[in-house]
This record gives structure tokens, C-alpha cells and sequence, in this order.
């Protein structure tokens, strides 16, 4: 057999967050805009795919397919349903997940903040409040103390850069004054008795408080970790966007480029790696996001189909952070599962092209391992590399997860770095 230039202990995973899977999570201020009077959300998550009760059967079947990491997160608003109280059932049930994990040999990289909070935080301002560092750290401590002795990797918070990209399409305001006239987080501050422009939820509020509020939770929760497990490699995820300028853009482009992505990657230096998660390329015109040039291949979710953006994320989020690369999401929504396998098998050519360039890349991890809840999008988006019937809850495996259970289980030997054209040599799909 060919050699590889994937390094031994290299991860091989598959990721979810816990709302988008558990089902029941009536605690999260996300549980709160899915129902509000002018919600965004197509559909609510209501019991997801049950993950919270199914996730013995669910580990199993990953490790099966011979993946040996999952990455998943850990819901704070079930271990602190209310200011300051924590709860021991929670925390069990999190500690019966890593111990699951392990008896199947499953690193386990651990999220401890994906999206969603306690709607005691919204309550309070979430993240805009100069408390809210304070209160994460303290919740982080927490977890560590408890379960930390069977966490392998530990990401502090998904994708705080994203209400910028969302900002860009006029989803987030960039100031609180414009929270006013979103009719969705109105709903939300009369159901919580307060103003709109205090509704700072994490994936909406793209201030430059929020900015800072975020910067100093992470600060504060990489210290608490460390403290508590000293040698547990810290970090958080980053949506990695590779920002590309459409003719006349090329101003618009960088300053997107600086205010979505590298302030973060400058923000990381000094923490163990950097979690990039990358989806597809963005065009940028003067006037900010544009189509991708006509006659792309695109995604279901309206994306131009380019699987080597996360090799050009990865580039960029190494240059300027100096930390090693954790691939913590990679992939496609789509309804055919043969241009999942396609996208699967050039990403990771490129990815290997990035280590052969000498870039410490520690693990390569697909989004997602299920179809499960897509945000705003409800569940119409196909994400996973297994699909399940929500009537009945079965899981049913796709041939794209074979695919990258097979290159798990021989660490990538059979894939070539992507040439520059983009194709993979030899990547017709195998299953
Ligand atoms: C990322 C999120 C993840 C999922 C994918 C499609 O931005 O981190 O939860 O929704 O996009």
C-alpha cells in the first residue's frame, strides 16, 4: 500500500452540536427564538433526532464505519438551567457520552459552547454583557473538574466570527439600534420583558461589544481549562469563509477578509490550535457578497460546490494564527450523495496537499454525521453522512460515510493531494 502523508493518530471524525441533535433543549435561547412571534426559524427543533437518548446506538455506528474521533457539544443550558445551579443529572448524562466514546475508541473534541446559550443569559444581555466572560469561565470550570479527564480536545466556542458573515447578507445588525426592527428578536425581547436592543444572542449579535465580549469569554474560559486540565489542547472554531474578489471587489473582499476572519486568527495566537470550518469560497463585489461566475457547480443551500476552500482556509488561518490546524467542520448540504462523496474525496486531497506543504494539520473532522437541524434552515438541509427518518428516528448510513470510514481506517493512503485544477486523481467514487 501506498504511504500517506497523513501523520499517525491523525483524526478522522464526524461532528454535531447538541441542540441541532438531542431534541428537548427548552432551556436554550435558541428553544426561545424558534418560538417567538416573528422568528426567523423555518421550523422549530422540537425532539431533533433524539441523539439524547439514541447516542449509545449513534457512537457505536460511527466507530463502526471505522471513524476514530466525534466531535460534539455540550449543552450549558442543560448543566445550568438557572444562574449558578448546575445540574449533576446533566453533567452524568455528558459523562456517560465521553465514557461511550472511549469504550468504542473515539477521541472525543468537545465544544463547550455551539451556538446556543441559557435563556437566563439572554436575559441578561448575553453577549454583550461584561459579565458573561465571568459566567462562561465558571461554567467551563465546572465541566473541566467533572469530565475533563475524558475530554481529548477541547473547543471553547463555535464560530464566534459568524453574525459578521451574517451581518454581511443583512442577517445580524452590526449595531444594537438595529435589533428594533428585526422582528424576531422584538418577539424575543417581549417574551424576556425587555428592549430588542438587548438581545445579544451569540449567532446574531455582531457588534463591536459583542466582538469583545467574546474575545474575553474565550480569553477567560482557554484559562479556566487550563488551570484545570493543563494538558488538554485548547482552542475555539472558527468559520473559516475563503473570501474570494469578484472583478472590482478586491477592497470589499479584503476588508471582509479582516473583519470576518483574521482578527479572529491574530485572536487565536497562543492557544493550541484553531478549529477551521469551511463550507465553500465567497465572491465579494464592491458592494459585498456576489454570485459565484455562471455556470458553477452549486450546493442545495445555493453555495458554489469548491472543496479545496477549506485547503485555502487552512492556509490562511495558519500563516496568520501560527497554531496547528484542527479541521472541526467540512462539507456539503446535498440531496445526492455522490457529490458528497466527490466534495469529501478533493477537501481531503487538499488537506493533504496542506501538510505536505509542511502545515500541522491534527485531524480532519466532516460536518455533520447526521442530518440534523440546520438553524434558521430547519431540517431542510442534508449535511450528514447518515440520514434519519425523523418519524421513526432510523438511522440510515450513506455511502459517503463508508467513504470516509474506508479512508479513516487506512489514514488517507489511497488519496493524492489535489492538483491545481482542483481534481482529485483517481477520486471516482469507490462505494
Ligand atoms: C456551521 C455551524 C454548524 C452547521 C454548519 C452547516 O456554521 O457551526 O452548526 O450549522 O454550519
Amino acid at each position: 500500500m501506498d504511504d500517506t502523508v497523513f501523520p499517525d493518530r491523525f483524526l478522522w471524525g464526524s461532528a454535531t452540536s447538541a441542540h441541532q441533535v438531542e431534541g428537548g433543549n427548552v432551556n436554550s435561547d435558541s428553544w426561545l427564538l424558534e418560538h417567538v412571534e416573528g422568528s426567523a426559524f423555518r421550523e422549530a427543533s422540537w425532539d431533533a433526532i433524539d441523539h439524547y437518548h439514541r447516542f449509545a446506538d449513534d457512537i457505536a455506528l460511527l466507530a463502526a464505519l471505522g471513524l476514530n474521533a466525534y466531535r460534539f457539544s455540550l449543552e450549558w443550558s442543560r448543566i445550568e438551567p438557572a444562574e449558578g445551579l448546575f445540574s449533576q443529572v446533566a453533567i452524568d448524562h455528558y459523562r456517560d457520552v465521553l465514557a461511550c466514546c472511549r469504550a468504542y475508541g473515539l477521541a472525543t473534541v468537545v465544544t463547550l459552547h455551539h451556538f446556543t446559550s441559557p435563556i437566563w443569559l439572554l436575559a441578561k444581555n448575553g453577549w454583550e454583557s461584561p459579565e458573561t466572560p465571568g459566567l462562561f469561565a465558571r461554567y467551563v470550570r465546572r465541566v473541566m473538574e467533572e469530565l475533563g479527564d475524558l475530554i481529548d480536545m477541547v473547543c471553547t466556542m463555535n464560530e464566534p466570527n459568524l453574525a459578521w458573515t451574517l451581518a454581511d447578507v443583512g442577517m445580524a445588525p452590526r449595531e444594537a439600534s438595529g435589533r428594533a426592527v428585526d422582528p424576531m428578536l422584538c418577539g424575543c425581547a417581549r417574551a424576556l420583558g425587555t428592549v430588542p436592543e438587548a438581545i445579544a444572542q451569540f449567532q446574531f449579535a455582531a457588534t463591536e461589544r459583542a466582538f469583545e465580549t467574546k474575545l474575553a469569554a474565550h480569553r477567560a474560559a482557554v484559562a479556566a481549562v487550563r488551570e484545570v486540565c493543563p494538558d488538554k489542547p485548547v482552542g475555539w472554531t472558527i468559520a473559516a469563509s475563503d473570501i474570494v474578489a469578484a472583478p472590482g471587489g478586491e477592497q470589499r473582499a479584503a476588508a471582509a477578509q479582516e473583519e470576518l476572519c483574521e482578527r479572529f486568527y491574530r485572536a487565536s495566537r497562543g492557544d493550541d490550535f484553531i478549529g477551521v470550518q469551511t463550507y465553500s469560497r465567497t465572491w465579494y463585489g464592491p458592494d459585498g457578497p456576489c454570485d459565484p461566475p455562471e455556470g458553477c457547480e452549486m450546493t442545495m443551500q445555493g453555495e458554489e460546490f469548491y472543496p479545496l476552500a477549506v485547503s485555502e482556509s487552512i492556509r490562511r488561518a495558519y500563516a496568520v494564527s501560527d497554531c496547528s490546524i484542527l479541521v472541526t467542520e467540512n462539507g456539503i448540504a446535498t440531496e445526492d450523495d455522490a457529490q458528497r462523496v466527490r466534495f469529501y474525496r478533493q477537501a481531503i486531497g487538499g488537506v493533504a496537499a496542506c501538510i505536505r506543504e509542511g502545515v500541522p494539520v491534527l485531524g480532519y473532522i466532516a460536518w455533520s454525521a447526521f442530518d440534523n437541524f440546520e438553524w434558521v434552515f430547519g431540517y431542510g438541509p442534508k449535511y450528514g453522512i447518515i440520514a434519519v427518518d425523523r418519524a421513526t428516528q432510523r438511522r440510515l448510513v450513506k455511502p459517503s460515510a463508508l467513504c470516509l470510514g474506508e479512508i479513516a481506517r487506512t489514514n488517507g493512503r489511497e488519496i493524492v493531494p489535489a492538483t491545481d485544477d482542483g481534481m482529485q486523481p483517481g477520486g471516482e467514487v469507490s462505494k
